[in-house]
């Protein structure tokens, strides 16, 4: 960690359609067979017509393959849609016949890619005191990114994708710049940050830009302060960067969203902050890009997905729909995102789809689990939000308690 955020810190801071008319019917195999032997007969007299023959057989061949496809399922596609004749069911409650259970410690909703830490939800610690496991940016880095600081450490997680973001960024734009300005913070760390932007900045710009100790997301070394600094020394304002819209186009898919935008400060409490990037892990950063949803109105907002009721379903075309969860088990490519609240006892029972090929389940830090389940090779990124989604995540806005 370090405390040269100062340097970030803003100056006031669809095929062609068939003929009209009436609808042809595909013959039958056998239908096929008779039309070409009367032609046959019929054209005895005056010769064979090799076209007409020709055409007759290629008929057959198609119905014959089609048949085949259908009979033995080869050719089946990966759908992203249900099968057309599906009818959506939601039981309220969960499917037994399709789920397996995991016990989960009630102390895990502390921990996790997905764990709130704001203003009213306080880091938890390990007990040890030593605080999560980092790994050193520098060392591990690749020399994609420069370190403001060599102690400089991050969630191992996170500074993995972060180097992978850094590295497709240079081949996207050419520029190898981003410096971290600031990533695990323990306690006392944050108590001589807050101390030192007091004194210098004053009070109330340290209350906008500065968690107080405990309550920060630097704690959780899945958090990093990103500042842009060309090879020459030279740097820009990481929001004036000229290539700034094309690395927030980006790092979504790289499982970081920017926590703190200007136009949600009256939710996250603090103050607009262009270069705080926080780690939550493909698919969320994507569908928090797309739905305009802040973390903590996210966090919100899946508590109406659940296995008793419906899942968020990201299928492979990119689109965020709602599933009934007792569906679930019918997609094949697919990420599948739920709730499931705390109960009451030292463990809680986390319902998983039979098929997922991979799943995550993380504390929110609030009140319950999120279950991330991946199926077959599920997309990380959001490319648009069916409408009931996006009413759903309207909605939790105008109701959430933030
Ligand atoms: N600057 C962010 C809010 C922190 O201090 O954690
Ligand atoms: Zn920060």
């Amino acid at each position: 960690m370090n405390a040269n955020n100062d340097k970030n810190i803003p100056a006031a801071g669809d095929p062609p359609r068939a003929p009209q008319g009436q609808p042809r019917e595909t013959p039958t195999p056998k239908q096929v067979l008779e039309h070409s032997h009367s032609r046959f007969r019929k054209r005895k007299k005056e010769g064979i017509n090799p076209g007409i023959v020709i055409f007759a057989l290629v008929i057959i061949a198609v119905i014959g393959v089609s048949v085949f496809v259908l009979v033995t399922g080869r050719g089946k596609k990966n759908y992203t849609e249900l099968p057309e004749n599906h009818v959506p069911v939601e039981t309220g409650e969960v499917p037994q016949e399709t789920c397996d259970y995991v016990e989960v410690d009630a102390s895990a909703v502390h921990g996790g890619q997905l764990i709130l830490v704001n203003f009213r939800y306080p880091y938890e610690f390990p007990e040890d005191g030593e605080g999560p496991e980092t790994a050193n940016v520098y060392d591990n880095c690749r020399g994609m990114l420069k370190v403001a600081s060599m102690a400089d450490s991050l969630d191992p997680v996170t500074l993995s994708r972060l180097v992978s973001f850094a590295s497709d960024f240079e081949e996207r734009t050419g520029d190898r710049c981003f410096m971290v300005n600031s990533a695990h913070r323990t306690y006392g760390d944050q108590v001589s940050i807050y101390r030192s932007y007091s004194e210098t900045l004053g009070e109330e710009y340290a209350r906008s830009y500065v968690a107080n100790p405990g309550y920060s997301e630097h704690h959780t070394g899945m958090a990093a302060d990103l500042a842009v600094v060309f090879d020459d020394g030279s740097s820009v304002p990481i929001d004036q960067y000229q290539n700034y819209s094309i690395m927030r186009e980006m790092i979504p898919s790289y499982g970081f969203i920017l926590r703190y935008p200007e136009e949600k400060v009256a939710v996250t409490k603090i103050g607009n902050e262009p270069w705080h990037f926080r780690y939550v892990g493909a698919p969320h950063a994507s569908v928090i890009e797309k739905t305009g949803l802040c973390f903590e109105e996210y966090i919100e907002f899946l508590k109406n997905y659940t296995a008793d009721g419906s899942a968020l379903y990201l299928a492979s075309d990119g689109i965020l729909r709602s599933l009934p969860f007792v569906d679930c088990a019918l997609v094949h490519d697919s990420a599948l995102i739920y709730y499931v609240p705390l109960s009451e006892g030292a463990t809680v029972s986390v319902p998983v789809p039979k098929n997922a090929a991979e799943y995550q389940i993380s504390g929110n830090n609030v009140d319950g689990f999120i279950v991330t389940v991946t199926v077959g090779s599920a997309p990380d990124t959001v490319s648009s939000v069916d409408g009931s989604v996006a009413e759903t995540a309207q909605a939790s806005v105008l109701t959430g308690e933030e």
